[in-house]
């Protein structure tokens, strides 16, 4: 079944109302909402006293109208009672204050006396809720997130670093503690990366964000045992953050887990600007789904402006279900609207949902609701269906952890970078997978690494196997440059790439932003483009040049270069650029290994595919406020309208989407 459904807060509103929300919620089409991940409260309104009637009373309310439950776990917003007697469940920030109450996620995740209660709520409500017929699964805790830095964590660390290094001379050498004269001699001296101490060793740094990373998944883990064993027959998930979250590996996380969900915001308060660029929800679902290669769902999706402080820009007519369907586009088979009626009280007073505050439904609530009578004729053909990626982009979490303690350039962002690399071949609408560093490749005729900082022997070795077996390959600067101790190599850069490319870094150069590098490509026919950031100085050994610089002290010298390795080859762009650079070596690039786009489709016009069987659907997004042209190559079906016989040119409105299935 496709979920369709929404975040809902019974205890907000009288009891009173519930009916006709629930009423409401099935005109809308809805078949599934999350309730009571910050309602631990009213179940626990005091130390070990429980109370579920209240949700009972609520769920019956739903369940009467066909409406199917997913249940938090409540454990990011503990109640004030708890806080209160144990005040050293606190987080720690990482200057070393700790957090005050009145928001939420404010736990220490290695508290034994948070694990204690937490255990005691988890089972509580799996106990009372494990049969109920309504209750198809859970999701656990709300959106994992900030590393905390109390002396507990210190203590917990220090063993984490005696389980992963043995011994302190291991440590000491891996770490280079020489420098400064840091070495230890007892694991307890080991501190934390406070910014008190201004600028600590990049190798403590970056254990310690691993450490925070495997926190979080170590709690959930707990959370998941419990239910597990007591609900087994219910889905358990966590609510993710797209590709823009940054303090946990997502790949760990996400391997307890039956279906990784995550939460869509494409306009939010956060990002004040006019126009949304598609490729960021893009990149975003396929970053979940590359988590587990397996279709996600999305827990909140957009439904109104968001806002904690201020009010984001209203989303315009259409965009909400565009939105929807270019997360199911990108393999979502669940779609749960964030949230309900909007709050009257509270810090989200602004954060607005498909009722008015005043309960009155919007039309926010009209335009989803149009979407619900198209899942309940479409659902079941798109439910299950896969994508199948002509391209892979690498995500590694080590590195982007790297780059938080050392972005090499003020003005290197490494997700930014990421995103450029991604957003050529998006604007080409070739499906992409976004994969680990350790990911079979062997599917993939084209996988780009950007900025693959820290590479092991074991990332080496499956780059090189890639690439012998024919795959092509493309890095970007700062790659192989770091061990898994986060110290520098020991050998020309890119370190334990370099064979591969056929070339090593001679020099680099780091520059102000403003100044640019204007590049000539040798390859024919490609404009030339300028470079900005950083610039790379290769040093050819069999790679072949595909553009040098043209002016500064390195004029002449080769920044880009192709090598031949295996089967396989492999580009080496030793400078950051902009779009325009991107669009140039990809394009040339796609030509060269045949890798096409779903669809050419104009600009702002998303086309994107997922296969049921040996049936192709094409999701066609028009992301523009006008009307365009799309030609299509067969006869389709419109699975939105029934409409089929589909065939030629076809116009879609200014934000409106079709899903076609091929006709035979
Ligand atoms: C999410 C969170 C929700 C709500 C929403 C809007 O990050 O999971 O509980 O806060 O954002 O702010």
């Amino acid at each position: 079944m496709f979920y369709f459904g929404v975040d809902y807060y019974p205890e907000h509103w009288p009891e009173e109302r519930w009916p006709e929300d629930a009423r409401l919620m099935a005109e809308a089409g809805f078949n599934v909402v999350r309730l009571a991940e910050f309602a631990w409260v009213k179940m626990e309104p005091h130390d070990g006293q429980y109370d579920f009637t209240w949700l009972d009373r609520a769920i019956e309310v739903l369940a009467a109208r066909g409406i199917k439950v997913i249940l938090g776990t409540p454990t990011a917003s503990p109640p004030a009672w708890l806080m209160a007697k144990y005040p050293d469940l606190y987080l720690v920030r990482d200057d070393g204050t700790p957090w005050t109450y009145g928001n939420r996620r404010e736990y220490c995740p290695n508290n034994p006396t948070y694990h204690d209660y937490t255990r005691r709520i988890v089972t509580a409500m799996a106990e009372h809720y494990a049969g109920h017929p309504a209750v198809i699964g859970w999701q656990i805790d709300n959106e994992f997130g900030d590393r905390c830095y109390c002396p507990l964590c210190n203590r917990a660390f220090q063993d984490w670093l005696r389980r992963r290094y043995g011994t302190l001379d291991n440590l000491n050498e891996k770490w280079g503690t020489i420098f400064w004269g840091h070495t230890y001699s007892e694991w307890s001296q080991i501190p934390l990366p406070l910014t008190t101490c201004r600028s600590a060793n990049p190798g403590l740094w970056l254990d310690f964000y691993r450490f925070a990373s495997d926190s979080y998944v170590k709690y959930q883990q707990m959370q998941i045992d419990i239910l597990r064993h007591m609900c087994p027959g219910h889905v358990i998930t966590h609510n993710l953050m797209g590709f823009k979250y940054d303090k946990i590996n997502y790949f760990d996380l996400a391997k307890g887990l039956d279906v990784v969900s995550w939460d869509n915001y494409p306009r939010t308060q956060w990002s004040m600007q006019a126009a949304v660029d598609p490729s960021t929800a893009a990149i975003a679902a396929d970053t979940m789904r590359g988590l587990k290669g397996k279709n996600i769902w999305v827990m909140e999706q957009q439904a109104g402006p968001g806002g904690w402080e201020v009010v984001s820009v209203m989303p315009r007519p259409g965009e909400l279900r565009l939105w929807a369907y270019q997360s199911i586009a990108h393999g979502a088979d669940a779609i749960i609207f964030f949230r309900w009626r909007t709050a009257r009280f509270g810090t989200e007073e602004y954060w607005h949902g498909l009722l008015y505050h005043d309960g009155r439904p919007t039309r926010r609530y009209d335009e989803v609701k149009r979407m619900g009578t198209e899942i309940k004729r479409a659902g079941d053909v798109i439910v299950g269906s896969t994508i199948k990626a002509r391209a892979a982009i690498i995500h590694s979490y080590d590195s982007r952890f790297a780059f938080q303690i050392q972005p090499n350039n003020p003005k290197f962002s490494y997700p930014g970078h990421v995103q450029h690399v991604y957003r050529a071949l998006f604007r080409r609408n070739i499906p992409v997978d976004m994969v680990s560093p350790t990911a079979d490749l062997s599917r993939y005729k084209l996988v780009a690494a950007p900025a693959l900082h820290i590479v092991t022997a074991e990332i080496a070795d499956n780059l090189r196997r890639y690439v012998e077996q024919g795959g092509t390959l493309i890095l970007t600067p700062r790659s192989g440059v770091k061990d898994e101790a986060n110290a520098v190599v020991n050998a020309p850069l890119p370190g334990l790439l370099a064979d591969l490319c056929g070339m090593t870094v001679e020099e680099y150069d780091s520059l102000p932003e403003g100044v640019t590098q204007p590049l000539q490509f040798t390859i024919p026919a490609r404009p030339d483009q300028v470079a900005r950031v950083w610039y790379d100085v290769l040093a050819p050994q069999g790679a072949q040049v595909i553009a040098r610089y043209t002016q500064d002290y390195y004029k002449g010298k080769p920044a880009i270069t192709l090598n031949t390795y295996g089967k396989g080859r492999v580009l080496y762009v030793g400078v950051f650029g902009n779009d325009p650079l991107y669009e140039t070596f990809m394009s040339w690039l796609l030509a060269s290994v045949g890798v096409e786009g779903v669809l050419s489709a104009p600009e702002g016009v998303e086309v994107a595919e997922r296969w049921q069987g040996n049936r192709r659907l094409l999701f066609v997004l028009n992301h523009t406020e006008q009307a365009q042209d799309v030609v299509l190559p067969g006869r389709y079906t419109n699975l939105l309208n029934g409409q089929s016989g589909l065939t030629g040119t076809v116009t879609l409105a200014g934000r409106d989407v079709l899903i076609l299935a091929e006709e035979s």
